[in-house]
């Protein structure tokens, strides 16, 4: 019997429980009706008398050493599953903010994917260009008054370094680094020095188109239009092509969409024409083509030109131009792309 309490004893001093409930049967174990210390009791009346003294002072020990224990055990286990926000599985988790696309690089995006699909690449260039890639390269003589259409900022006193006042200037890096046939649509920002209102802002973003190759036609850039303004703006979607100047290209034309709000009936947003202007394009310049050393009499080309912010507007019925500059979350928030 004095085995038996040591061998509890021992059992009791290096419990742990793994569980609340594992606490609990440990418990019964011991001191349940049916159990071991419980049992020790009963067969205490077995114990010769004069052993009495000895053994009822080690039963006791055992009891108390197990009735403590537990209870020190039960306490500990209860504090440490205390319910609170930090363990509780159950609470909902915290929302994860997703951010959104801001709606330039949302109409980006569709420009892009949709002349990827017809074999375009990307390209990019500097927003700080020299004369030649923005003006010289492209047929703007000097002096020339066209100069003067594009508002330029110059960077510090040098006339030659500027900041790009449109995308075109990537027409001219592509084709002097890579030699036809050449398909390649060049987004980027661009720079006016223009006062800013709720039409216009003095930074603004562009993306160019450049497809050159022998044969290319008037009528391949047409087509080309076409598809984009379909695939932008809704299959219903006509287009219609006004006669225009740029140095670079010859013949030029700019590009209007059927208005995206009235469909044509004429609104506030088509200024009741039913129409919208989108773009510049036209038949690159032989000019162009030789002053990076392509040969004008083998290959032709065409190149347009669009402003992304002024799609944004129309796409999202935005109507002032600032709003897109302000990065007030409360308003980009409300812009949801899959590109
Ligand atoms: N670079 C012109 C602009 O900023 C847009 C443009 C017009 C680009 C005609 C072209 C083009 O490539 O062919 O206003």
């Amino acid at each position: 019997m004095l085995n038996k309490i040591k061998i509890l004893l021992k059992e009791i001093k290096e419990y742990t429980p793994s569980s609340l409930e594992d606490l609990d049967n440990f418990r019964i174990k011991l001191l349940g009706k049916k159990g071991e210390i419980t049992t020790l009791f009963s067969d205490f009346k077995l114990v010769p008398p004069e052993q009495k003294r000895e053994f009822g002072q080690e039963i006791n020990k055992l009891k108390n050493l197990a009735q403590d224990k537990i209870k020190l055990l039960f306490d500990e286990l209860k504090k440490s599953s205390v319910i609170t926000k930090e363990n509780d599985l159950s609470l909902p988790a915290d929302p994860i903010e997703l951010g959104s696309r801001h709606p330039v690089s949302i109409v980006r995006n569709e420009i892009l994917d949709i002349f990827k699909r017809l074999g375009f690449t990307v390209s990019t260039g500097p927003e700080i260009e020299d004369d030649w890639h923005v003006f010289s390269a492209l047929n703007f003589p000097p002096e020339h008054p066209a100069r003067d259409m594009q508002d330029t900022f110059f960077v510090a006193q040098d006339p030659d370094i500027l900041l790009r006042t449109h995308t075109s200037s990537v027409q001219v890096r592509v084709m002097e680094n890579e030699k036809p046939p050449i398909r390649t649509i060049s987004p980027g920002r661009v720079f006016r020095n223009e006062a800013i209102s709720a039409r216009s802002h003095c930074i603004f973003h562009q993306v160019e188109g450049l497809y050159i190759n022998k044969n290319v036609s008037f009528v391949d850039l047409k087509q080309t239009l076409v598809f984009f303004a379909k695939e932008m703006f809704g299959h219903d979607t006509e287009i219609r092509l006004r006669p225009s100047y740029f140095p670079f290209t010859e013949p030029s034309a700019e590009m209007d969409v059927s208005c995206t709000l009235c469909g044509g009936k004429g609104c506030n947003v088509c200024k009741y024409t039913g129409w919208l202007e989108i773009l510049g394009c036209g038949m690159v310049d032989p000019n162009v083509l030789e002053s990076v050393n392509i040969d004008s009499q083998d290959y032709t080309g065409f190149a347009f030109g669009m402003g992304i912010e002024r799609i944004a507007l129309l796409k999202f019925g935005i109507k002032d131009i600032r709003l897109l500059f302000e990065n007030d979350a409360r308003f980009l928030r409300q812009f949801k792309s899959a590109l």
